[in-house]
């Protein structure tokens, strides 16, 4: 079974919850028909008002991150079930920001259990890895794949293969106008195939959707997905226009198609 391509918008902390909803809008009328998943991922307090553009469409929606307790008392946190309860069905977890720029510096540990307790909450982790600048000049890119990876999945079982996604974002490509090459892009996702084969099985690795992120554009996309590992895009300032997005879900179609 080929896997079906997956196209994610990563708004960040952009936008108006008005212009969310019309760029929400804009991308479910203008969705080109064909086989391509599509979901838009805008900052907590916008998931009710654009939830509401898109019920009845083809694009799903997904929080940006989430914590991993179910209640109590974790002043600014939100929970699992209150991210379902916005019909999202789709979170992004261990986003490089998070990782590495924001307060938070999430690690390894924190991020698994966020994983599982999407995974028990019926939403699909989008689990983001990715090495940083002096990691690559270090030679240590797939090491730190092997790593993050490993770190992500602790506790969870084959059974949650097709319901996982899994991002590489290379930290240095993020925001910066400089995407991998398709050919990096393509040794580092064949990379994270072959661990997931090792942690699981062949069929099991065969099942995850792996994407790129980090500068993708409507004019590398289509080179970047056309690689064999390659199943989709998170796309962060791309995603805010509807030209540009619907452009790399083209690119994605034609790539796929
Ligand atoms: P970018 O962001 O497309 O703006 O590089 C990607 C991401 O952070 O997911």
């Amino acid at each position: 079974m080929p896997r079906r391509p997956l196209v994610v918008g990563n708004w960040k902390m952009n936008l108006s919850a008005a212009k969310g909803r019309e760029l929400a809008r804009a991308v479910a009328d203008g969705l080109p028909p064909g086989a391509v998943d599509v979901a838009l991922c805008p900052t907590f307090v916008h998931l009710f008002p654009v939830a509401d553009v898109l019920r009845g469409s083809r694009v799903r929606l997904g929080a940006q991150d989430m914590f991993f307790e179910s209640s109590g008392a974790y002043t600014g946190e939100v929970s699992p079930a209150m991210i379902a309860e916005t019909g999202a069905t789709f979170v992004i977890l261990g986003h490089s920001e998070r990782r590495h720029t924001i307060g938070h510096l999430e690690d390894d540990w924190m991020i698994n259990r966020k994983v599982r307790a999407a995974l028990a909450a019926h939403l699909t982790p989008i689990l983001c890895v990715g090495e940083t600048l002096a990691q690559r000049d270090a030679r240590q890119t797939l090491d730190v794949l092997t790593f993050q990876l490993t770190a992500g999945l602790v506790g969870v079982s084959a059974d949650a293969a097709e319901r996982l996604v899994v991002a590489y974002e290379p930290v240095w490509a993020i925001g910066t106008g400089r995407n991998a090459t398709p050919a990096q892009a393509q040794e580092a996702h064949a990379h994270l195939r072959r661990l997931l084969a090792d942690h699981w099985a062949a069929a099991a690795a065969q099942a995850v959707r792996i994407l790129y992120g980090g500068s993708v554009k409507p004019e590398n996309a289509r080179e970047l997905m056309a690689q064999a590992d390659v199943d989709g895009g998170l796309i962060g300032g791309a995603s805010l226009k509807a030209d540009s997005y619907l452009g790399i879900v083209s690119a994605a179609l034609a790539a796929k198609g």
